[in-house]
């Protein structure tokens, strides 16, 4: 079975989270992706965290998976000669240097469309043109520039960022979208062109609803948020609104059994209108079903603080699964508080390719998170990352098609950081 991106090469000089995660995404689809590092230390993540000592840590393993390693030295003459060989086969180039980067190593968009007009060029950046396009970005600073953090915690309380990396990852997926999207798009232009994603414009895509609110403030207050119930007037810009739900259904994060001794014994309950009799039978209210103080959702958003506690009641003496099994019967919506160990642990997680159990030569076995998106007729096998310049002969030689005079000059000048072979005697 052929993969659905076999036939596309990628020359990968990604680092750290953003690019990395796209060029995974896109090896798992079947690209040949050739990550392109410095000699000696290469991706900056390969040293960092490290749980295993001389071993790459799991933050690099688990976001260079499927990909081939070759160490260039793009400061050395010889190096660059070697990227532009590169640069000529390859159907896109994906990036995430500082601005200015990659111009400086002379591989301005105008002099790679020249010598490639079918090539693609990706980049992530901090920011799109504006005041801050020369800033250095990382995750937690596109999280608080993007309106994520604003919006995420209590209200009465400093602005939170996430655990989910939706600056970093959600902008290497926004990537991979938009070089599948330009090699469509190249399949009838026969051109390639520039896609960049700024983590700035990532991280605001994932929080539309937020700005929707924003909006929707001029015309009121937002009475589906927690403290229009409480009485606490709104500002004039989208307040935190802790764990309500997004979708104008009351909701929150209720104890469940344990929850004293165990930090995620808890549950994500939605009073959805529609199972609103279900949940009044369930936790043992069926006067509600009808009390007019009850009965519809504008009665009971003064209300909810109350009603949570009641529902909390009843959570309490469940534990979270016990108290899913009891809710979904009735299509009450909620979910339960999964620890990062019970989701590793998860058999369907397993069976279905998301968790998966990768060997590595110098680690050994590790757990990572497999393709989330998963293809019918191109199934992903998650393969090991690969070592530092494991794979640069292979490519000199066999994708670059350089003769072995060629590569020895290569070797010989330093570029990629091999010791020069000892002639036989
Ligand atoms: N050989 C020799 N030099 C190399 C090289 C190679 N193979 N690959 C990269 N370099 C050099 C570059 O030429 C550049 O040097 P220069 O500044 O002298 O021109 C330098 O390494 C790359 O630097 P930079 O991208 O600035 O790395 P950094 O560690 O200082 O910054 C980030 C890291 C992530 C902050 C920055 O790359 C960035 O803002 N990226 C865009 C946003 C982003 O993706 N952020 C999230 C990362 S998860």
């Amino acid at each position: 079975m052929t993969k659905a991106l076999e036939g596309v090469r990628i020359l990968d000089f990604t680092h750290v989270q953003s690019g990395p995660t796209c060029t995974q995404l896109l090896a798992w689809f079947g690209a040949d992706v050739i990550k392109v590092e410095r000699p000696g230390s290469g991706d900056i993540t390969r040293g960092q965290l490290r749980d295993v000592p001389d071993a790459d840590s799991l933050y690099f393993t688990m976001l260079n998976h499927n990909k081939r390693s070759i160490t260039l030295d793009t400061k050395n003459p010889k190096g660059m000669e070697v990227l532009w060989e590169m640069v000529k086969i390859c159907d896109v180039l994906v990036e995430n240097f500082a601005p200015g980067v990659l111009d400086r190593m002379g591989l301005t968009w105008k002099k790679l469309h020249e010598v490639n007009p079918r090539l693609i060029v990706a980049s992530v950046k901090g920011f799109g043109p504006g005041p801050y396009e020369d800033c250095k970005v990382y995750e937690n600073v596109a999280q608080c520039a993007g309106g994520a953090a604003s919006t995420t915690g209590f209200r009465d309380q400093v602005p939170l960022v996430t655990g989910a990396q939706i600056g970093d990852s959600g902008t290497g997926l926004h990537l991979a979208l938009g070089i599948v999207t330009a090699l469509y798009h190249r399949t009838h232009s026969g051109l390639g062109q520039k896609v960049d994603c700024a983590m700035q414009d990532g991280v605001l895509n994932l929080c539309r609803v937020k700005l929707r609110d924003q909006q929707r403030l001029a015309h009121g207050p937002l009475k589906e948020y927690s403290q229009f119930g409480e009485g606490v007037p709104f500002g004039d810009a989208v307040p935190r609104a802790g764990n309500d739900s997004g979708g104008g259904q009351p909701g929150r994060i209720l104890k469940c059994k344990g929850w004293e001794t165990d930090p995620n014994a808890y549950i994500y309950f939605i009073t959805q209108a529609p199972v609103w009799e279900a949940i009044c039978d369930v936790i043992g209210e069926p006067g509600w079903k009808t009390d007019p103080n009850y009965a519809t959702p504008p009665a009971r958003l003064p209300r909810l603080n109350e009603i949570f506690g009641r529902i909390e009641q009843w959570t309490m003496t469940k534990t979270k699964f016990e108290a899913m099994d009891q809710l979904n019967k009735y299509d009450i919506p909620c979910g339960p508080i999964l620890s990062m160990k019970e989701i590793a642990e998860e058999k369907s997680l397993r069976e279905t390719g998301t968790v998966v159990e990768v060997d590595h030569p110098k680690r050994g076995k590790y757990l990572s998170v497999g393709n989330p998106i998963k293809l019918s007729n191109s199934p992903t096998e998650v393969k090991r990352s690969p070592l530092l310049g494991e794979h640069t002969e292979e490519i000199l030689r066999d994708v670059l098609k350089l003769d072995e005079s060629r590569i020895a000059a290569i070797t010989e000048s330093g570029a990629t950081g091999a010791q020069p072979r000892v002639a036989a005697e």
